[in-house]
């Protein structure tokens, strides 16, 4: 169960801007957190779906979310998945068509540069869509997997641990192993199964950071949601970019109401302009 911190003292809530450019509304807030990012700053980064929302992907939660129209204990789990596995599948190779069309957008790219820029930079994504690795980002740490992975279902030994298989459509659903022929699944974490202990101890590792900044995630799903909280402990400036405020916000430093592809392009523009490898 999580623990309920105080506000802290500085925390400021941003309100919603509408139109023209955030960063008119004075220092606060973007200028605030522009001014944090110094050039050996030691930055680590949490995506959620509202990273990919301006790609077109939709997000999980929320009026239009997936988990609106689908059951994610009939399509994300091990026990959906051993029940039918056609059913799984169908919906996998639907959203891998769906991710194949769509483009990285201005976050992923701004996030990008970033992660090139500052050498002490770590970018944790609860994203499975792989649009972060298509920007070009260095240093990502796929916290939920990849839709772009497979893995034998099985785990014959043939096979290595896990895969990258691109195919758009699959011919043939359920897919199968090419090495022992039983069922592949998609390499994504479901619910009720554990983070991978490597890509856990390297999420942990990057807690230890000046700014940690929460983008686009409802900051309920654990153990994601609790990464925030471990940065804080460790002294980290923590700052939340989101259309909403979510559970999270009342434990941050920052809190900033806004579309994550429109701040991050203010915030780069503040800091220097899209394009300048160092400030
Ligand atoms: P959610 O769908 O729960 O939350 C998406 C968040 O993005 C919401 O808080 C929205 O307000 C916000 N949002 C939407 N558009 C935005 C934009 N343009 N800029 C900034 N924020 C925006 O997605 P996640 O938090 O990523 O797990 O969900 C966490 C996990 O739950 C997912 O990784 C997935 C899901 O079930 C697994 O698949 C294991």
């Amino acid at each position: 169960m999580m623990r309920r911190n105080p506000p802290k003292p500085d925390a400021h809530l941003c309100t919603p801007l509408d139109g023209g450019s955030l960063a008119k509304a004075g220092r606060d807030p973007l200028h605030r957190l522009a001014d944090r990012i110094k050039a050996d700053s030691r930055i680590t980064v949490l995506t959620g779906a509202g990273v990919s929302a301006a790609s077109g992907i939709p997000t999980f939660r929320g009026p239009d979310g997936l988990w609106k129209n689908f059951r994610p204990e009939e399509l994300a789990t091990p026990e959906a998945f051993e029940r039918d596995p056609r059913l799984v599948w169908e919906w996998y190779d639907w959203r891998r068509q769906f991710i194949a069309r769509c483009k990285p957008n201005r976050a992923h790219e701004v996030l990008a540069l970033w992660s090139q820029r500052y050498p002490k930079f770590t970018l944790i994504t609860q994203n499975v869509d792989g649009l972060h690795e298509r920007a070009d980002t260095a240093n990502v740490v796929r916290f939920h997997g990849s839709i772009w992975e497979v893995l034998c279902w099985n785990g014959c030994a043939a096979s290595p641990k896990r895969w990258r298989d691109e195919t758009v459509p699959f011919p043939k659903i359920p897919p199968h192993c090419p090495h022992c022929g039983g069922l592949i699944r998609p390499g994504v974490v479901w619910f009720g199964e554990g983070i991978d202990p490597v890509v856990l101890s390297c999420s942990q590792d990057a807690l230890d950071c000046d700014i940690f900044l929460s983008i686009g995630t409802s900051s309920i799903v654990q153990p994601a949601a609790s990464l925030i909280h471990g940065a804080d402990a460790n002294g980290a400036f923590t700052v939340e970019i989101n259309v909403e405020t979510t559970a999270a916000a009342s434990y941050l430093d920052l809190s900033i109401q806004s579309p994550a592809e429109k701040t991050l392009e203010e915030v780069e523009n503040l800091l220097g302009g899209l394009g300048k490898k160092n400030r």
